[in-house]
């Protein structure tokens, strides 16, 4: 079987949608990950893996926090902005005049309105292959089930 192919068949695995924000003093920055997944039950805990070029790499290193903000059907368009442009660049939050509230536990703000938002500290890294694996503890969360998740699967957003 030849890489490709391995690729191809690693495209069959549905991955959810998340945005992940980090803020940095007054810079505040989301970015589109599909490399997320629940880590652990006792304590609660979930992991995801972003590249070390990514802006979010280091704003989650240097802060050790993070949010998760589950991403609902209708939001697509959000999801690829925030997945092909970097906040180095520009202000996606801005950009996109999204509204955000307080966390409640960490200084990430939340985003107003998700599907869900979960309030994580920083446990673990663990470099792994090309990309870090950042392990978080939820330390608070709000939701609301408006809709459903949506999950990436052979290169298409769909919901399940
Ligand atoms: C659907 C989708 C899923 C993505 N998943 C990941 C991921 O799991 N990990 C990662 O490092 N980058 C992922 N990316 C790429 C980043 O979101 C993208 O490089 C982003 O522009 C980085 O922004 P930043 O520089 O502001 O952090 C994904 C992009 C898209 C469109």
């Amino acid at each position: 079987m030849t890489r490709d192919q391995m690729r191809q068949a690693l495209h069959l695995l549905p991955m959810p949608v998340a945005l992940i924000g980090a803020r940095d003093g007054d810079k505040h920055n989301i970015t589109t990950v599909a490399w997320i997944n629940q880590a652990s039950w006792t304590p609660l805990q979930v992991m995801v893996s972003i590249a070390p070029q990514r802006y979010i790499h280091d704003m989650i290193v240097k802060s050790s926090e993070f949010m998760v903000t589950i991403m609902g059907e209708g939001e697509e368009a959000t999801v690829y902005f925030c997945g092909t442009r970097s906040g180095r660049d520009l202000d996606k939050i801005k950009e996109l005049d999204l509204a955000t509230d307080p966390g409640e536990v960490i200084a990430v703000p939340r985003l107003k309105g998700a599907l869900a938002n979960l309030e994580c500290k920083l446990v673990q890294s663990l470099v792994s292959g090309d990309h870090t694996i950042f392990i978080g503890e939820v330390v608070a969360a709000d939701y609301c089930k408006d809709s459903r998740p949506l999950v990436l699967c052979q290169g298409e957003l769909t919901t399940l």
